[in-house]
């Protein structure tokens, strides 16, 4: 078979039943990252909870494939939070984060007793705790710190300044959290802190685990109890061939062991231990299918290579300069010397490329390109820039195909429009 096969199923045959671009997400897929994660924990016999992080990709298929898996879902807006609801995701298995949540979110999240809620600010814990104070419901609640430890890609660094609108600042949580009397409504539990994206090494996670379990230790002081602490997300997926895989295995064990030792250490108890992993869990479970149209050659320049798709279904290359591998789905036997190298262009009026200078045997108009590792980060970023419909998102399982999400129309781009009475 000459065709692209994704999780069993045969990707020309995908675009042609449900046309281009298409979102293909395979639940397989997920459930094996899901696995391996859990394995690691469940091989160190420890209390853990692994969270999906629901900005990569939730809809409400989603929702239940996440609870399917057995991991709790972590939600940063009412627009995340009632998708769970309407999937009837357990509650108490929700943890509801968010930098600047408004009190019409935090109030759902207390109506609707989710199990926790990270607090990002001074501010915000004031907040809940007046919240809290008028709710029979009480939600667990971790206090989420900037610790001055940045890390994306190959390389972490450890800021003295701390310069981010997440969390409260390392030097500030004394203040935050100097009277346990202060917050009297709340059941503050842990700590959490989330240090970066695409990491594929351990080291910054453990520096970033030794500073908080030392503040959870003064924090104690203080008369909390910690008892948990979430290192957030941010694990390492392969984008490109070259890319590493982030080995969870090899992390958790380390984690686990650097915990026992620096908890030994300084006298703190053991806490359960949390992480936050989106892209690990989303991000190899799908792929983006794409029509080619124009092929543009400039002499001497580049050939172009344009899709009916582009920065409205995957913002990230536009966003922060991401890189991606694809294939010509209905073209994978071919010889080196068919090979050219192009680049991919959007539909949209803005430069939009998808990928620069990839390596694809040569394309004619009507080809299928399919764009690798696109589970996280593009549905959920997605927009109707030029007023491009979304695509559909079709779910694989074993060999079933089913769509999750519809295909926008025409009807849906206009749907909140409104003309006012003098057009009228
Ligand atoms: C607080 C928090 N947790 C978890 C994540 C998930 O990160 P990733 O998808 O890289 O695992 C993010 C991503 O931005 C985040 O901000």
């Amino acid at each position: 078979m000459d065709n692209f096969i994704f999780s069993n199923h045969d990707t020309v045959e995908l675009a042609k039943k449900y046309g281009t671009p298409l979102y293909v997400l395979s639940e397989d897929i997920i459930e094996e990252n899901a696995e391996t994660m859990k394995t690691a924990f469940e091989k160190c016999n420890i209390d853990y909870e692994i969270n999906y992080a629901g900005k990569a990709f939730l809809t409400i298929a989603m929702c239940k494939i996440v609870e399917n898996a057995g991991l709790s879902l972590d939600v940063v807006s009412g627009g995340e939070l009632y998708t769970a609801i309407k999937a009837g995701f357990p509650m108490e298995k929700v943890c509801f984060h968010g930098s600047n949540k408004s009190i019409a979110e935090i109030e759902m999240a207390f109506d609707n007793k989710v199990g926790k809620i990270v607090a990002d600010s001074e501010y915000e814990l004031e907040i809940l705790d007046r919240i809290a104070a008028k709710k029979n419901h009480k939600p667990k609640v971790m206090v989420r710190v900037s610790p001055g430890i940045e890390a994306h890609t190959h390389e972490y660094v450890q800021t003295g300044r701390i310069d981010s609108k997440f969390g409260v600042p390392l030097k500030l949580v004394d203040k935050v959290l100097s009277d346990s009397k202060k917050f009297i409504y709340l059941n503050i539990i842990g700590l959490h802190c989330h240090i970066g994206s695409q990491i594929y090494d351990e080291k910054p996670f453990l520096l970033a685990a030794e500073t908080m379990l030392k503040l959870m230790k003064k924090i104690e002081g203080y008369g909390f109890e910690m008892k948990e602490l979430n290192l957030g997300g941010g694990f390492g997926i392969p984008y490109l061939k070259d890319d590493s895989v982030f080995d969870v295995d090899t992390y958790v064990q380390r984690l686990v062991y650097f915990t026992k030792n620096k908890c030994d250490e300084i006298g703190l108890k053991f806490p359960k231990l949390l992480v936050e992993p989106g892209r690990f869990i989303v991000g190899t479970a799908g792929i983006t299918l794409y029509e080619v149209g124009i092929v543009k050659e400039i002499p001497h320049t580049r050939k172009y290579i344009s899709v009916d798709g582009g920065m409205a279904d995957n913002p990230r290359p536009a966003l922060y300069d991401a890189l991606y591998h694809a294939v010509v789905a209905n073209k994978m036997v071919f010889s080196d010397d068919e090979e050219e190298l192009v680049t991919i262009s959007g539909r949209c009026c803005e430069t939009d490329t998808l990928i620069t200078d990839v390596l694809l045997p040569k394309c004619e108009p009507g080809d299928i390109l399919a764009v690798l590792n696109t589970g996280a980060y593009n549905y959920s970023m997605a927009s109707n820039y030029n007023r491009l419909p979304k695509p559909a998102v079709v779910l694989l399982k074993d060999d079933k195909d089913q769509i999750i999400v519809e295909r926008e129309t025409y009807e849906d781009i206009i749907l909140k429009d409104r003309l006012p009475d003098w057009y009228k």
